[in-house]
């Protein structure tokens, strides 16, 4: 542990940075125990624990949008895609609820193909404008049908599929694909002749795209009265990977499945039975996870770290059934949020969904997932990173700062005494992209309470430079986590325009400098520490 540098981080009303080269950490001196509530942390910058995918955060659409097609035309709004191009790389998963009642109904007489250039294909704003208000009217329906549990077949043609390729290509996603594995024969095996004719279409399209089969099937019972045992369904797998083999273009395209619901009751035998007949034919075993329910929640679930702490129970329960049954296969979240029922309206959509999300994604790369796939980019419920008016709320910019700052690497931060342990304050740690700074890590940082606090940071290294990005709701207090708005270093986050984004400028602070972290904030800290594990 000779080359092991370590960073030893004093956090209290004022946060400390000191490098020690190997030894423990120096004591915190006792006085300052009543006054100053210290907690010390310890950085390992000398190797990495593991890396998570290069697209680790990923988007979802909900295939509720494909519930009238027309609807997909919002896809080629110019906006959208601006907005999606920031989170390249990331996979798009199409799918939801409403994949396992969509048939493919190709129509033939389709116009001329999509374009194939990018810049040709955009909405008019009179036809965005008039989608976006039918938008918020469907929803009601969709809504509808959610509390019934009754679904509607949905048909749809060559032109859903088009307008999601078209979408995630121009704007630097991968797609995913979500078949429908309601489709059933007279002994209950999947019937694929439906997703046959979709693969062939989209082969004679040349569409490059990964493939699901089916969602959450653990709730099939109660959305359609059909039942599918694990086993049943890993055998669908292998039948889908067979259909796939036999095609030029999706020989060694991506699978993934099963889409369960988070640990509960059957859902994890499902789990194992899965695994046992169908591990073979998957890439990653995929798992969905929501906090909490969205009917049934409140501010103090969002910033609970109790709550937060959950993940962690969940993670390790399906970790532990992978590890066993299928050792290696790699863990992703297929579809996640803060509440499930189609999140939690004036909390979800807020500022205060922040806390969640970015747990989400430190505590998951940490307890070993490969990939998140957030609920949802664009379209149903009050989960989105981007409303219905097309406009980006406060996690769709905490998504983008997460994409430019943190790297694939996740290194080692631990609380180094036992004293003045805050769980109200949380902290992860990564190697930063590298093309945002090469040997640097970034800390991320939540703190969920009240009162403001000041962090300084004298010498850390004399080379070194700490580059800031504290996210915070633009309006000050509790009343501030209901906020739609987000500032980054003081300045309101907006789109300069249709297709511009703003500057997301960090604040370079020379290394003595003070600087507050205020209550209720989420931040982003570039430590120019020359890791030997971010080279
Ligand atoms: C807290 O600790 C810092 C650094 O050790 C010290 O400068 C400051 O005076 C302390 N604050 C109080 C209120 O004791
Ligand atoms: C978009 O399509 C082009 C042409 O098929 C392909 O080269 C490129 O890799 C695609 N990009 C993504 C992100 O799928
Ligand atoms: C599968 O579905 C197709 C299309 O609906 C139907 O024609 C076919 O008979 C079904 N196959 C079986 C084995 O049920
Ligand atoms: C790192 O950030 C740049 C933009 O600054 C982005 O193009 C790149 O894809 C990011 N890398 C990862 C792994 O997200
Ligand atoms: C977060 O706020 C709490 C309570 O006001 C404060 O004690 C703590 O020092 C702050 N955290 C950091 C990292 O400054």
């Amino acid at each position: 542990m000779k080359s092991a540098r370590r960073l030893l981080f004093s956090l209290c009303c004022a946060l400390t940075l000191q490098i020690f080269t190997g030894g423990s950490p120096a004591p915190l001196p006792d006085r300052d125990l009543d006054l100053n509530r210290t907690l010390s942390l310890e950085l390992d910058l000398s190797a990495a624990r593991r890396r998570v995918d290069p697209r680790f955060l990923s988007v979802t659409i909900d295939a509720s949008l494909a519930s009238e097609e027309r609807f997909m035309s919002l896809l080629s709004s110019a906006k959208i895609r601006t907005l999606a191009a920031a989170l390249s790389p990331a996979f798009l998963r199409f799918g939801g609820t409403r994949q396992d009642f969509m048939v493919f109904t190709p129509q033939r007489r389709r116009r001329a193909a999509a374009a194939a250039s990018c810049d040709v294909d955009v909405l008019p704003w009179f036809l965005e404008e008039r989608l976006k208000e039918d938008w918020t009217r469907q929803q009601l329906l969709l809504r509808t049908e959610d509390l019934q549990r009754k679904y509607h077949r949905v048909h749809f043609t060559e032109l859903t599929v088009d307008l999601l390729h078209a979408f995630s290509n121009c704007s630097g996603l991968e797609l995913i694909f979500g078949l429908n594995a309601l489709l059933r024969t007279a002994d209950n095996s999947w019937n694929s002749s439906n997703a046959r004719s979709l693969l062939q279409y989209c082969e004679s399209r040349g569409y490059r795209m990964s493939w699901e089969l089916g969602n959450e099937p653990n709730s099939y019972e109660k959305k359609a009265g059909v039942r599918v045992d694990g086993d049943q369904l890993g055998l669908d797998f292998t039948r889908l990977r067979d259909m796939m083999s036999e095609s030029k273009l999706y020989r060694d395209a991506g699978l993934y499945g099963p889409d369960v619901g988070q640990p509960r009751d059957h859902r994890v035998d499902l789990l194992e039975g899965f695994l046992q007949s169908g591990a073979h034919a998957i890439d990653a075993c995929t798992w969905h996870h929501y906090y909490v329910n969205g009917r049934d929640t409140s501010l103090e679930d969002f910033v609970d770290p109790e709550v937060l702490d959950t993940l962690t129970l969940k993670t390790n329960e399906v970790l532990e059934k992978v590890q066993l049954v299928s050792p290696g296969k790699p863990v992703w979240l297929g579809e996640t949020s803060s509440a499930y029922g189609g999140g939690a309206a004036g909390l979800s959509d807020t500022f205060a969904a922040g806390f969640m999300w970015l747990d989400k994604l430190g505590l998951g790369a940490t307890l070993g997932l490969g990939v998140v796939m957030r609920q949802v980019f664009i379209g149903a419920g009050s989960y989105h990173l981007v409303d219905d008016n097309l406009d980006p709320l406060p996690d769709y910019w905490l998504s983008v700062l997460y994409k430019r700052l943190v790297g694939p690497e996740v290194l080692a931060v631990r609380a180094g005494s036992g004293y003045g342990r805050s769980k109200r304050v949380r902290l992860y740690l990564h190697c930063t992209n590298r093309s945002h700074r090469p040997g640097a890590v970034t800390l991320m940082s939540l703190n969920l309470s009240k009162k403001p606090a000041r962090m300084s940071m004298p010498e850390l290294v004399s080379s070194s430079t700490v580059e800031a990005f504290v996210l915070q709701s633009e309006r000050p207090g509790e009343e501030g986590l209901y906020s739609r708005s987000v500032r980054l270093n003081g300045e309101l986050l907006k789109m300069v325009d249709d297709t511009t984004l703003p500057v997301l400028a960090g604040a370079r602070l020379p290394p003595s400098e003070h600087l507050q972290l205020p209550a209720y904030s989420l931040a982003f800290f570039v430590l120019d520490a020359k890791a030997a594990a971010c080279h």
